[in-house]
């Protein structure tokens, strides 16, 4: 298997067993991306796009193929960070803590776990309404809630599933924005 990319993927299959009959919801997959690449997967509903992140997230083994994602020489952790399709956030978790929560579990220190936490609550529009709930925010500010903490977490790679799937044109519109001027200042490597 050859290194030249930053996330490179090798004859990835991966086949599920749904009521006695096998569904392939990947088939020889190779594709290598360069550090510093943003790319988007397009594909119809069922074509294996949340398959492929669930994979490269360590959460889904494949059955045959094989991908290797090149850390750096800082080696960032976590290695990768992932925005769900569904709902991301924690129910019983303030906007704040749900932001800090990768940083809290990897024991980070406090000062960079709030400094972090507040920065990209600014950079997310949330910091007003870092003391709310989930159930008192709309679709949108979640949605943000889940990029906010994606980016604290710092990882090497960002995956991202649908994040904006559940959001009307208008909000999705000022999030892929929004997205888009935080990772140029960002600079995900
Ligand atoms: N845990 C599972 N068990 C059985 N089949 C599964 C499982 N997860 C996914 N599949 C099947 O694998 C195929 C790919 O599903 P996947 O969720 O990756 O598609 P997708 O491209 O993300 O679709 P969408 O755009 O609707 O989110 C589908 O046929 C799906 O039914
Ligand atoms: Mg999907």
């Amino acid at each position: 298997m050859s290194h030249l990319g930053k996330i490179q993927v090798d004859g990835l299959t991966k086949v599920f067993i749904k009521n006695k009959e096998r569904v392939m919801a990947l088939e020889n997959i190779d594709f290598s991306i360069k550090d510093g690449e943003f790319v988007c997967i397009l594909g119809p509903s069922g074509c294996g796009k949340t398959t492929l992140l669930r994979i490269l997230a360590g959460l889904e083994k494949p059955s045959s193929g094989e991908f290797n994602i090149q850390s750096s020489e800082s080696a960032r952790h976590p290695l990768q960070s992932m925005v769900f399709q569904e709902q991301g956030v924690i129910p019983w978790m303030t906007v704040e803590e749900n932001v800090a929560l990768g940083l809290r579990m990897r024991h980070a220190p406090k000062k960079v776990i709030n400094d972090r936490t507040n920065h990209y609550l600014e950079k997310v529009g949330l910091s007003k309404y870092k003391n709310l709930y989930p159930k008192e925010l709309s679709g949108g500010m979640k949605q943000r809630v889940s990029i906010a903490r994606a980016f604290a977490n710092d990882p090497e790679i960002l995956l991202m599933d649908e994040p904006f799937a559940a959001l009307d044109e208008q909000n999705k519109f000022i999030l892929q924005e929004e997205l888009l001027a935080i990772w140029e200042e960002t600079k995900r490597q």
